[in-house]
């Protein structure tokens, strides 16, 4: 069930990708891809488990770091964001036999609760229980396309040469435009989470809607935890999860070894896709992605 993409452009986007129930992903060692479908599959949710899930480049660590601070009372942790974040689908999810003998039990499923996960994998691939008592929480955050295929282009050329991708804009915005990317074509990620949006589990944010109201959000986000907090903790939240501030932290976000540009702070802005669209290139994002998006009641605010 799994395929490994080897199509010409795949071997811009990192050595290798699979298929997983139909979703493009690029995994990291060669030894996850085979039995990671399996391991979704068999992974057991918590009912005290927060998953923070979005479609890559959307505001991920932002939310990550706006949950921490959320459920520590407005602490800056001292741990890096990957420490306090198991990344779902590039983690092991069980121990494998042996691991116990150094004593040190790395996998997702020994993390004691409560747990916090990122992941962005779509609606139908993700760990979700049947169970309503073992439901977890999911708060997924959503970005527009275009400033979501800017700040991915900006990502994926931030490493090495040729350790991810070495080609164009003008390529990578047409393999956006086709789904080829990893996780796939935009909007089936995007729309069926936003149907899901009224779950009782399912917290759906935006990019765009951080910005506008970063206090608001903060708050909803402690109601959808059920972790009340005071005026003033929500304003030192708010306060400490601006870009400017998070860009002092650097526990609040990954910093790759092979990274030779900022990349996962990189600008924070809404209206950065003008910086690199043509007149063309907005009316093919336009027709492709958001056009579809009428009639679900989802907008975006692209500017
Ligand atoms: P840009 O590349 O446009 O700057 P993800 O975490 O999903 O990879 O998303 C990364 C994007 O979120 C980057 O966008 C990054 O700058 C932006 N971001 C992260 N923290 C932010 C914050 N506190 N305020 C605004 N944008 C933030």
């Amino acid at each position: 069930r799994f395929t490994v993409i080897q199509e010409k452009e795949g071997e811009f986007f990192g050595p290798r990708q699979v298929l997983i129930r139909g979703v493009r992903l690029t995994i990291n060692a060669p030894s996850t891809g085979k039995d990671l479908e399996r391991d979704l599959s068999r992974f057991e949710t918590r009912s005290d488990d927060v998953y923070v899930v979005s479609f890559p480049k959307s505001g991920t660590t932002w939310v990550q770091e706006i949950v921490w601070q959320i459920l520590n009372d407005g602490r800056i942790s001292e741990e890096r964001v990957e420490s306090r974040y198991p990344f779902l689908e590039k983690s092991q999810l069980f121990d494998r036999p042996g691991d116990e003998s150094d004593g040190q039990k790395v996998s997702v499923t020994s993390r004691p609760s409560p747990r916090l996960i990122k992941s962005h994998l779509p609606y139908h691939v993700i760990p979700m229980s049947k169970e309503e008592s073992k439901r977890s929480k999911y708060i997924y955050v959503a970005r527009n396309p275009k400033d979501v295929a800017v700040s991915f282009y900006h990502f994926v050329q931030s490493f090495d040469p040729g350790s991810y991708f070495n080609g164009t804009w003008e390529f990578f915005v047409k393999l956006f435009l086709e789904g080829k990317n990893s996780y796939g074509f935009w909007c089936d990620h995007v729309v069926p989470w936003w149907k899901h949006r009224d779950e009782p589990h399912v917290l759906f944010l935006t990019y765009e809607g951080l910005k506008k109201d970063l206090s608001g959000n903060v708050r909803l986000i402690s109601e959808f935890l059920e972790k009340p907090l005071s005026d003033e903790v929500i304003r030192k939240i708010t306060h400490q999860c601006t870009f400017a501030e998070m860009k002092k932290n650097s526990n609040s976000y990954v910093i790759s070894a092979y990274a030779t540009k900022p990349n996962l702070l990189r600008k924070g802005q809404i209206g950065d896709w003008k910086s690199l669209f043509s007149e063309e290139l907005n009316k093919q994002f336009e027709e492709t992605f958001l056009t579809k998006l009428h009639g679900t009641g989802l907008h975006f605010d692209t500017e």
